[in-house]
């Protein structure tokens, strides 16, 4: 409601002629998701592409993020970590079956490197965006050997570097109809069930260090559907967990809808199962999608925001929950904007909102109810949330650095009468 009266009385101020500009709100170095992520010991961010970071174009001296294309910008300041789209998939990394390339890859870890940013990894076995050469070059006979060289290669090549792996990506699908709940993948049909402990256990050998993941979607709600497949994701963990596979978190897309049903009690019981095996949660993927939702901007905005606010303040004060990450940082970039399937496509042709910045890379009502949510999950910082910054970065907060740490200038000495 808030939401909506805040940008319907900007707009309508906008289209008095001669009405004073009303001075932009910083969202900016202290404000940003990032700094108040980090003020509650959270890791706020999001998903990436790296071809659109720009490496170069700061220039010395200049406040991290000035010189940069509103993208890379927007990414420096709102993200304290990162997740590559779609280049640590196996369709990016895997042009042949005996060659990869790791390009996109490596330059998003050098950027967060260089801007004190967390990578997750996303991801090591799916069923989605295997290269077209997967269908018809695996077999039951080599499936074991690609699946385990190519986890040995790709977590192994930034083995130490990464916050978490999405080991296992979607493997629940209920109506496959298995009493186990397993998908129809390409892995369940090459490997069986067991490729699931095989990629954890080949993830755990080839990076110690990463928290290993388990990641899906449409478990967030209470319609039956939902129901459904958390229980078998639950079960699945437990599984896994009883067996003494190294499994360390799970992740919640959490690609929410503007209007139907709100997540509630369901999800708040699977993060709290998920505690009592000493796992963490993770909120991977977040955007919330107005297709359904008629009516204009403003009103895809207040309830698109809401869902933000409702969803984070459920999920957020959960102490096991400690990241959380947007699918995208700018409606301009977002999936649901490039998607052409009737679940992204509104039927008045216009745009999506999903995200905390819109096109034109100007805050949306839904950066602010992240933002606030984010700030009343108040919990104490644990050591372990902690990681060292990778030997080249600037600082782990680079966008308010603090003068006098590695690349900034030292504060002038304090003059003899302050010292003494
Ligand atoms: C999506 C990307 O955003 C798109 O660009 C791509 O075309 C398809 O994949 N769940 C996941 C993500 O785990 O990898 C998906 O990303 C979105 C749903």
């Amino acid at each position: 409601m808030m939401a909506a009266s805040v940008s319907l009385s900007r707009s309508l101020l906008a289209l008095r002629p001669g009405a004073p500009v009303a001075p932009k709100v910083s969202v900016r170095g202290p404000d940003s998701l990032r700094a108040h992520g980090a003020a509650v010991g959270l890791p706020v961010g999001c998903a990436a592409v790296p071809e659109l970071l720009e490496l170069t174009g700061e220039r010395a001296g200049e406040r991290a993020g000035e010189g940069h294309d509103p993208y890379t910008r927007t990414v420096i300041e709102q993200a304290g970590i990162l997740v590559a789209e779609n280049s640590m998939k196996w369709s990016r990394l895997r042009p042949t079956p005996t060659t990869f390339d790791f390009a996109p890859a490596d330059k998003l870890f050098e950027f967060a490197g260089r801007y004190g940013q967390l990578v997750r990894g996303h991801n090591l076995c799916w069923h989605e965006q295997l290269p077209p050469w997967f269908a018809t070059t695996a077999t039951k006979e080599n499936a074991e050997s690609l699946l385990v060289q190519h986890i040995q290669a790709v977590a192994g090549r930034y083995a130490g570097r990464v916050h978490s792996w999405d080991v296992v990506n979607e493997a629940i699908h209920v109506p496959d109809g298995r009493s186990d709940g397993l998908r129809k993948s390409p892995w369940l049909a090459l490997l069986g069930p067991e490729y699931i402990e095989l990629a954890f256990t080949t993830a755990a050998k080839a990076d110690p260090q990463a928290k290993l993941t388990y990641n899906d979607y449409d478990i967030e709600l209470d319609t039956e559907e939902h129901v459904a497949k958390r229980a078998q994701v639950l079960l699945l963990v437990r599984r896994l967990h009883a067996r003494g596979i190294p499994i360390q978190a799970v992740g919640i897309q959490s690609h929410l809808q503007a209007s139907g049903p709100r997540p509630g009690a369901g999800v708040l019981s699977l993060i709290r199962e998920a505690a009592k095996m000493g796992l963490e949660v993770y909120i991977t993927e977040m955007d919330v999608n107005s297709h359904a939702l008629p009516g204009s901007a403003d009103l895809q905005d207040a309830a698109v925001a809401d869902v933000y606010k409702q969803y984070l303040n459920l999920v957020l004060p959960e102490p096991n929950v400690k990241a959380l990450l947007t699918w995208g940082i700018t409606d301009a970039h977002t999936w649901l904007n490039q998607s052409k399937q009737p679940w992204a496509l509104r039927s008045d042709g216009a745009r999506q909102r999903p995200l905390p910045f819109d096109d034109s890379y100007e805050p949306t009502p839904a950066f602010f109810a992240m933002r606030g949510a984010v700030d009343s999950a108040r919990r104490p910082l644990a050591p372990a949330d902690i990681m060292a910054p990778e030997k080249d970065s600037k600082d782990l907060y680079a966008p308010f650095a603090v003068p006098g740490s590695p690349g900034v200038a030292a504060p002038p000495a304090l003059p003899a009468s302050v010292v003494e």
